[in-house]
């Protein structure tokens, strides 16, 4: 082991023992915490809520809704056609409640949306890009990802949305930095690398450790005997505990075959390096609760959802732009322009899952303490693009089949298809990135956006140059209807504003992905929308 991790054991451990809680003044003083992992059956996911180490995100998902019928008071105007609002509908009309959504696009779906060849992306500064995508291929701007434990699944099973598996991780990426020190800057390391050799390198501090007797005051000789022989295994380290490299970090430097290959193992990097390269932020994403394998994504793009629950619930009222929300006595009305004319409609109660960040700029009654609310919540900024390629050189010269690589170069993330694999070209999403990053992109032309992914993604895949088709970009921020990504509360904002958003005001109640503790995921809208359906049905049932 070099002097490096020697000097490192310490603060490993240190840390190690803070995870777990096993300092001094810890909940859990003494090393039974074995024991309990044992007796959790072994998951990080068990042990980990287990030791309350876990927030509770969970959807509720409890099934189909049971409205009681509608009252005389059952008409509903409801503002915004995206997942939000045409779930409140479809649950409400199986109710019996008269719903009219009013919906500014022409589509439905909001950002639950996909793009293919010949369709529009306006943005706000004046760009329109008509999208040049070969027939069957598409890109998914907004929402990409499902995680299995999210209610959105069952509603893709209730709307009978076929799904595909989404790679969300692939042993077969890549995390490719700029810039860092360590010897791994500018180069293509695979996931499946950086995986074995952290782990191995940190299982050979935590055995050397045990076995020598570091740990004593958190092990007994029992629990320090299981420990180590638990970490030999899980890290794959040699009998002695060192770790040395092994096969799962894979073959690169001479492949297993035939005959008199066995394959040549590489080093392992070392775990100076792994740390400066940031793997440790880069993996913890990957483990986040809802980022965990298996994901999935509809067959054919994500607005298949959008358009399958538009289906169902019909009369959706396209190209009506909001222009004022007001109370009445008993109700709300609400005026838009309808292809340039302007109309009202009212209501016993309306939905409205207008953005915040669009809400703020519509003239409305909304008490004063909603109003500072409404204006109180940022807005991801985020952008994305996408590169169609003629020759699938991910698949064909690097055995990478779909998951996405992670950098450090302005890219943010690089998603390769999970679908349609082995065919001849396809679609990979160039840029996916936020903040201060994202808003230099978005500042771009849609042109130049994808000049620039294209001019550092070479870094990573040189076939970009020769095998680039077409490409499509966006930047959420200047998307009309949506001016952002999804709600992004800090600790203050939920606390001053959320309570008060989540109140209905008369009787317009707010509704969307931004009312729940599942904001920038599509679970949120379907959440929320379920929760104001049931509350306007207790209201007036
Ligand atoms: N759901 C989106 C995604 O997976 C946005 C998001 C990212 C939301 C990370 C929460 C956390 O990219």
């Amino acid at each position: 082991m070099c002097s490096f991790l020697v000097e490192s054991c310490a603060w490993f451990l240190l840390s190690f023992c803070a995870v777990f809680n096993l300092d001094k003044g810890g909940i859990v003083k003494r090393r039974d915490f074995i024991t309990r992992v044992a007796a959790a059956g072994g998951s990080t996911y068990a042990v980990m809520k287990a030791l309350d180490l876990m927030g509770e995100t969970a959807s509720a998902q409890t099934g189909p809704l049971n409205l009681r019928p509608a009252s005389d008071r059952s008409r509903v105007v409801i503002l915004g056609a995206g997942l939000a609002g045409m779930t409140a509908a479809y649950e409400l009309r199986k109710a019996g409640y008269r719903c009219t959504i009013l919906e500014a696009r022409s589509r439905p779906g909001g950002r639950c949306w996909t793009v293919r060849g010949g369709d529009q992306i306006v943005e706000t500064t004046g760009t329109v890009q008509t999208v040049q995508f070969a027939k069957g291929e598409y890109f998914n701007p907004g929402p990409a990802r499902i995680p299995q434990h999210h209610i959105t699944i069952q509603y893709c099973r209730e709307l009978g949305v076929p799904l595909q598996v989404f790679a969300n991780l692939n042993y077969e990426q890549y995390y490719y930095n700029e810039g860092v020190p360590g010897g791994l800057a500018g180069q293509k390391v695979r996931a499946r690398q950086a995986k074995a050799d952290a782990r191995g390198y940190v299982s050979e501090l935590l055995a050397k450790a045990a076995s020598q007797d570091r740990l004593d005051a958190q092990l007994t000789e029992d629990d320090k005997t299981r420990l180590v022989d638990f970490l030999r295994t899980y890290g794959g380290l040699d009998p002695d505990l060192f770790y040395r490299g092994n096969a799962r970090r894979g073959y690169d430097a001479a492949r297993q075959g035939a005959s008199n290959n066995p394959g040549k193992i590489n080093s392992p990097f070392s775990l100076s390096a792994l740390i400066n390269l940031g793997f440790a932020g880069y993996e913890s994403f990957e483990q986040g609760y809802d980022q965990q394998m298996l994901m999935f994504q509809p067959i054919g793009g994500m607005d298949r959802i959008a358009t399958t629950l538009a289906k169902k619930v019909g009369n959706i009222n396209y190209g009506a732009a909001v222009t004022e929300i007001r109370k009445t006595q008993n109700g709300v009305r609400i005026v838009y322009t309808d292809q340039g004319s302007t109309k009202e409609i009212r209501a016993d109660f309306c939905i409205c899952t207008i953005p915040l960040s669009v809400l703020r700029t519509i003239p409305s009654d909304f008490s004063p303490d909603m109003q500072q609310a409404i204006a109180g919540v940022d807005y991801a900024v985020t952008g994305k693009s996408a590169l169609q390629f003629n020759r699938r050189f991910w698949e064909e010269d690097e055995n990478i089949m779909g998951g996405i690589t992670s950098t450090n170069i302005g890219l943010g993330t690089i998603w390769y298809p999970s679908h349609n694999y082995l065919s001849q070209r396809g679609v990979v999403v160039g840029y996916y990135n936020f903040g201060a990053v994202a808003a230099e992109f978005g500042a771009l032309s849609p042109d130049a956006r994808v000049q620039r992914a294209i001019e550092l993604g070479s870094r990573i895949h040189p076939q970009y140059r020769s095998h680039y088709d077409t490409g499509a970009s966006l930047f959420w921020p200047q998307i009309p209807y949506n001016l952002g990504g999804w709600a992004t509360y800090t600790t203050a904002s939920r606390q001053q504003f959320y309570p008060r958003l989540n109140q209905p005001d008369g009787n317009i109640f707010l509704c969307g992905e931004h009312l729940s503790y599942l904001t920038g995921w599509m679970a949120g809208a379907f959440e929320s929308a379920r929760l104001v359906a049931q509350q306007i049905n207790q209201r007036n049932g």
